[in-house]
């Protein structure tokens, strides 16, 4: 495994000689030490970024697309590989860990389309008197600061459109999962041929200073963000500084919406994938399910009699569905969640308790009876808890749905197709699910809208992102 920090085309230790520690969530033991980078470390991949982007921006469209097609093909290749890491390092089964392999590779096929199709507009303007040429140059140097949730995925997705458009990047992985994001530099640079110093890596142990650094950095003019709403709130502040162009994608509180008509086994399926999908640690999971009271009671015992049907296992087991959480916080959080809705008169049909035994596990949990203002179901949750919410009245609960500061993902589970579209257009959400439990795709635009984010990743907008838009005025 790769373990040093990328930065220029080099394989280097921290300049400070800091490490830190990776541990397999399924049993806390050490997966690999990795080197940790510092200001000075940070400061030298933006400045190979910037050297290296000066060129790339001049890379023949179809040259770039071609390099990402080739990204593309090598991660499908060594799929396999690399979903080994993402099991040792995050924990989520084997299954999974494939499926983010194919969904990340997707985001360089889809961005090697959209890299030759990267165009402008040229037009009069309304008086006649000029002709009015737009393009997308690119942004330059974009520092990207990724989750751990899906160590491949939240890479790719920013890093194929960013380098799609003709910019350099310097990556800050996540700590807790920086192997895999290692793993990927390495096949781009020498399977695939990119440049030196286009993609630098600088997984830190303590991330402000050499964020704050790079940020300061005169060539970086973006900062590309997913996690939490509360980290993005202070990369927005730090921003703002130098105005740099800004992409976050931040927190969410999905409402997963049954009505009495819908189509129950349908419902359950979908919820499972919205809820349970990669270990339960994704940001459109769903967070509260409000379901219409003449099905409460169908809907919850199928919902608990599949979720504790899922085998809860290290992602290698045979079968596995449901890994470890990402570190003992994560269990220490939801454990508390639970524990105070169970306090406030909400019942555990399933789960409630964490695993015994090594490694961060905690089971598939159903809540049933739990108040629309439970801690519960106001904070994002990360983990294999489905809170249920009856409700008699559309409007009261579309009111409940919509109170929150989110605005990430919505489900809305309907036969009647009127109603779900009524419906869908009143979640104040920037992705809805209408009848399906997953909605991701390197075509769709992925994205919040109120505290969730701003800007979208993925479909042909996630190109523009990493552009600037120039007007150039002339007459002929
Ligand atoms: C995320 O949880 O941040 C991303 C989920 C997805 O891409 O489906």
């Amino acid at each position: 495994m790769q373990t040093q920090l990328v930065i220029n085309g080099e394989r280097r230790a921290g300049s400070d000689g800091d490490t830190v520690d990776v541990l397999n969530p399924a049993n806390g033991e050490l997966v690999a030490t990795v080197a940790a980078g510092s200001v000075s470390d940070m400061v030298a991949a933006c400045d190979a970024a910037a050297a290296a982007q000066k060129s790339w921006a001049k890379t023949a469209p179809r040259t770039r697309a071609e390099l990402l097609r080739a990204c593309y093909q090598v991660m499908v290749d060594n799929a396999d590989m690399l979903a080994d890491i993402i099991v040792a390092e995050h924990g989520k089964p084997k299954a999974d860990a494939l499926g983010e392999i194919a969904y990340a590779a997707e985001f360089f096929r889809w961005n090697s389309e959209e890299t030759v199709r990267l165009h402008g507009t040229l037009g009069t303007n309304p008086a006649g008197t000029a002709k009015m040429i737009v393009h997308h140059p690119p942004v330059g140097v974009v520092l990207m600061v990724t989750p751990w949730n899906f160590p491949a995925a939240m890479i790719t997705r920013k890093v194929a459109p960013a380098l799609g458009a003709g910019n350099a990047v310097v990556i800050k992985p996540p700590k807790e999962t920086p192997l895999t994001a290692l793993a990927l530099a390495d096949l781009f640079e020498k399977e695939v041929g990119l440049p030196p110093g286009l993609i630098n890596m600088v997984t830190t142990k303590s991330a402000s200073k050499p964020v704050q650094a790079a940020m300061d950095h005169d060539a970086v003019r973006m900062v590309s963000f997913t996690g939490s709403t509360e980290v993005g709130r202070v990369l927005l502040h730090q921003a703002a500084d130098r105005v740099l162009k800004v992409a976050m994608e931040l927190g969410g509180n999905a409402p997963f919406i049954v009505f009495a008509d819908a189509d129950l086994d349908l419902a359950v399926e979908g919820a499972i994938a919205a809820k349970m999908r990669h270990s339960a640690e994704t940001c459109t999971a769903a967070n509260r399910f409000f379901v219409e009271e003449p099905v409460m009671e169908e809907f919850g015992q199928k919902l608990a009699a599949a979720m504790s049907a899922m085998k809860v296992a290290e992602g290698n087991t045979e079968g596995a569905q449901v890994g470890p959480l990402i570190n003992q916080d994560a269990v220490d959080n939801v454990d508390r969640l639970v524990t105070s809705a169970v306090a406030g008169g909400a019942t555990a049909v399933t789960g409630g308790s964490p695993v015994d035994g090594p490694g961060f596990f905690y089971p598939p949990t159903v809540l049933t009876g739990v108040r629309p203002d439970a801690d519960v179901a106001r904070e994002e949750i990360f983990g294999p808890v489905a809170p249920l919410i009856p409700f008699t009245d559309e409007d009261e609960m579309l009111a409940q749905a919509n109170d929150t500061e989110m605005g990430l993902m919505g489900y809305v589970f309907t036969q009647d197709l009127a109603r779900g579209l009524r419906v869908s257009e009143q979640v104040q959400a920037g992705m809805v699910g209408l009848n399906r439990g997953v909605v991701s795709d390197p075509a769709a635009p992925f994205g919040g809208m109120k505290q969730s984010g701003l800007g979208r990743e993925g479909a042909s907008e996630g190109i523009y992102e990493f552009c600037e838009t120039q007007y150039i005025a002339t007459n002929w």
